[in-house]
């Protein structure tokens, strides 16, 4: 982020002392920041906590002949290189869908000629009114950036959608806003992760060890360098990585009804780890012991194999990398799978140490050229190395 402008209009909610910390994560990063105040946003921070914070002075008001002479408010909506409105209120959307300029905030925003970012801030059913979703729904339309807030509690009591994201996460917001195009832009890239549940009833499942630690660090690669991401996701709780698609997931049959819904594929990068079997005819109730000591049979049926299956389909992307998790013989055991599958390559990892779970990895890149080995990493620099080699190979 060195040396960027950010121009950060600051609306009227409780959120807005957030953005006191978000000045300082700027900074940190190395950007620069300028502040406006609104006046809503002025009853709950001060302009003299922005301007000691931002070390910049703070814009409130059109209507100041000093600064109308020192740099125009046209001026100030150019000179950043990216706009960012946290906390983005209900009625500050508003008046962006509607395109009124009644203040300075909301005058830069309509004369501005540079990438625009709101994060919205507000009460439960505000966020959900249907007039504020028709503006997001505008808005975005027209190319402006609007994160969706979080689910929590908030200062007015109700829990739901509206809260603002923490600082670091609209710091990410802020990066991927301001990332030039990367080796990726305008590439779809599939990415599946996580185990699957197989249902034994409606309370038992079959499942694995498998984190979705590497899968998602790879959709988040994919995103960083510019491609649109679909992740589809096992039963895991790990937060969806910012700017990807997710789609949830439980077994393996849901799996591949969502990778065989994704349209225009580039890449796909089947991570997850899929059960091979499923329990036939598994029961909509508990199943209950019967009092005769004897345990029930359970009875596994194959489920699709949705790596071969794509692989063989008309729609088959260009490039198609599977992973084999192996405990012995990785190498041989990959070679062999990638004949089998018809992927492009397959990522074999040894799973005998603790690498299920865990936030390393050492991969090795089996394809029709040869071997190639990725030394042990962290899970997001295994990532990185992978996507740089996919965005190549697309080239
Ligand atoms: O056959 P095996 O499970 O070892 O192959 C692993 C690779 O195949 C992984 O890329 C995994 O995501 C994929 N796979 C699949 N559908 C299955 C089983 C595995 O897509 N039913």
């Amino acid at each position: 982020m060195h040396g960027k402008r950010i121009l950060l209009i600051i609306g009227g909610g409780i959120a807005a002392y957030k953005s006191c910390e978000l000045i300082r994560l700027i900074r940190r990063a190395g950007g620069e920041v300028t502040c406006v105040l609104t006046e809503g946003g002025s009853h709950f921070v001060t302009a003299m906590t922005l301007a000691a914070l931002s070390e910049n002075p703070v814009h409130t008001t059109l209507w100041d002949l000093r600064n109308e002479v020192e740099m125009g408010h046209i001026q100030l909506s150019r000179q950043a290189d990216l706009v960012v409105v946290c906390p983005a209120t209900a009625n500050m959307l508003a008046k962006m869908a509607a395109g009124i300029a009644d203040d300075l905030a909301t005058t830069l925003i309509l004369a501005t000629d540079k990438p625009v970012l709101a994060v919205p801030a507000m009460n439960v059913r505000m966020w959900l009114n249907a007039a504020t979703q028709a503006n997001v729904a505008t808005l975005r339309g027209r190319a402006i950036t609007v994160i969706d807030p979080e689910d929590g509690a908030m200062a007015c009591g109700e829990y739901g959608p509206g809260r603002l994201p923490e600082p670091p996460q609209v710091l990410d917001a802020i990066r991927a806003a301001l990332r030039e195009p990367g080796p990726l832009t305008g590439r779809h890239v599939l990415v599946t992760a996580g185990p699957t549940h197989e249902a034994i009833d409606p309370v038992r499942y079959i499942a694995n060890r498998s984190s979705g630690l590497q899968g998602f660090a790879i959709a988040e690669a994919a995103a960083q360098a510019g491609a649109r991401v679909t992740l589809v996701a096992g039963p895991v709780t790990l937060p969806t990585p910012f700017g990807v698609t997710r789609v949830n997931v439980e077994s393996a049959r849901e799996m591949a009804a969502a990778v065989d819904a994704a349209q225009g594929v580039d890449a796909a990068v089947m991570v997850a780890a899929v059960a091979d079997w499923h329990v036939a005819g598994a029961p909509d109730r508990k199943i209950k012991k019967d009092g005769s000591g004897q345990p029930p049979a359970l009875v596994l049926v194959e489920n699709p194999d949705i790596l071969a299956t794509l692989c063989a389909s008309p729609r088959r992307p260009r490039l198609v990398v599977g992973f084999a998790a192996e405990t012995h013989d990785v190498i041989a055991h990959a070679k062999a799978k990638l004949a089998r599958k018809g992927a492009d390559w397959i990522v074999a990892n040894d799973v005998s140490g603790d690498v299920m779970g865990g936030s390393r990895n050492a991969v090795h890149i089996v394809s029709a050229g040869g071997v190639e080995n990725i030394p042990e990493a962290p899970k997001h620099a295994i990532a990185a190395a992978l996507i740089e080699r996919i965005a190549r190979a697309l080239d």
